[in-house]
């Protein structure tokens, strides 16, 4: 580290990899686009980077000869590990309460750096994101391939982690250092923001619209394996997020939570079973009686495994157990069959209700006391959980 004013409000942490070409300029840049009347420190996050960019940076910040409100510190990794666990390590040194985050290969244009801290200070803000892909948002200079990643990054990051924001992939945003306090990150891959916004529970996020413009010197450094990196992260968020709806305290929510899955599950096995059966039948040539009790078979035994391991949440797969409650769960799926049939009848017959609506009713009854006995018997779980 070169210097430390201690007093800088704002810190714009900027990692690098092999930068020379652009380093010194976007330093610069954003020397003239400092948020006004603010203490400011630009901290390079290097990893090592075999074009000598970390000492550009620190020639240059000793070539200014005003060093008051805007500091340079340079922090100079060993080893590459990585954009994301780049930034993290930039936010943990960094004294300001304000927190920016931004490439060096002037993607991200400086101009928008006081625009953002503004809206951080002026409302109940936590989090600012520069977003592409807000109304007024535009990107200059990717290839149709690049831009079609980069859209289905973000669908799967707002269908599979149920995201809000428009640009949850955005590498250009500013946040309140304090919300991040007690979170631990992974910091894997490219994409900190994201974990960022999934892990910060509560935040109120806004986003402001930018231009983003490809790099005119040096290469990207995002490649296969940085997509790679994207799905292992998105799934640990997914996990991560699951993990909290287990932590759900209220027993209701829990309960119908197990009964949806149970109930889609179900509908599930309807769907399997009809597809084995018409495929014995047509491709193989069974006897359709053969293919309907196999088709059973079949869904009874998907049913099964579905229920163990995401209804009930039971990882535990030791053979005895499982066949033990696989034969539960088949006695009790015949016991639900036998009184959906007994239910259609009394109702039919006995009471006179239209075979539709008893169809309904008996359904829903066999299914409901399905749960409730799989629930108690199969996978010993309190009834009210
Ligand atoms: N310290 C460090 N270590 N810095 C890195 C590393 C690394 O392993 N990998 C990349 N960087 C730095 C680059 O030097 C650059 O300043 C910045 O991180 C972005 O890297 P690029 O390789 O230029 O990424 P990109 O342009 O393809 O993607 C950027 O824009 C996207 C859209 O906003 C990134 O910011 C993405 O996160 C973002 O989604
Ligand atoms: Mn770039």
């Amino acid at each position: 580290m070169l210097s430390s004013i201690s007093n800088a409000e704002v810190s714009i942490v900027i990692p690098t990899y092999n930068e020379s070409e652009n380093i010194k300029g976007i330093l610069h840049l954003i020397k003239e686009h400092l948020p006004k009347n603010t203490n400011v420190e630009a901290i390079v996050v290097d990893d090592n980077s075999p074009d000598g960019t970390g000492k550009i940076a620190e020639a240059y910040f000793e070539s200014l000869k005003e060093k008051t409100r805007y500091t340079i510190n340079v922090i100079n990794r060993k080893t590459k590990e990585g954009l994301s666990a780049a930034i993290l390590n930039g936010i943990q040194q960094a004294k300001g309460k304000i927190i920016v985050v931004m490439d060096s290969d002037f993607s991200h244009p400086p101009q928008l750096i006081p625009k953002l801290v503004d809206a951080l200070r002026q409302s109940k803000t936590d989090i600012v994101v520069a977003s592409r892909y807000l109304n007024g948002g535009s990107i200059q200079g990717w290839s149709l391939k690049r831009k079609i990643i980069s859209r289905i990054a973000t669908i799967i990051a707002k269908k599979g982690l149920g995201v809000k924001e428009s640009d949850p992939m955005s590498g250009f945003f500013a946040f309140n250092k304090d919300i991040i306090k007690g979170i631990n990150f992974d910091a894997i891959g490219y994409k900190f923001l994201l974990e960022m916004i999934v892990k910060v529970k509560g935040a109120s996020i806004k986003e402001i619209p930018y231009t983003f413009s490809d790099r005119q010197n040096g290469k990207s450094k995002l490649g296969t394996k940085t997509i790679l990196e994207y799905i292992h992260a998105v799934w640990n968020l997914y996990r991560y997020g699951k993990k909290n709806q287990r932590n759900e305290k209220r027993t209701s929510v829990r309960f119908v939570s197990k009964a949806a899955r149970f109930f889609s599950v179900g509908a599930s096995g309807l769907g399997v079973n009809y597809l084995t059966s018409v495929l014995l039948t047509t491709n193989l040539d069974m006897w359709y009686l053969h293919a309907t009790i196999l088709g059973i078979a079949f869904s009874i035994t998907s049913n099964f495994f579905l229920n163990k391991y995401w209804t009930f949440e039971d990882r535990d797969f030791a053979t005895k157990r499982t066949i033990i409650q696989f034969g539960k769960f088949s006695a009790f799926s015949s016991i639900g069959a036998l009184v959906q049939l007994g239910i259609v009848y009394y109702l039919v017959d006995e009471i006179g209700l239209s075979y539709p609506s008893s169809l309904l009713l008996a359904v829903t009854t066999a299914a409901f006391s399905n749960f409730v006995l799989n629930k108690k018997w199969t996978f010993k779980e309190k009834l009210w959980s």
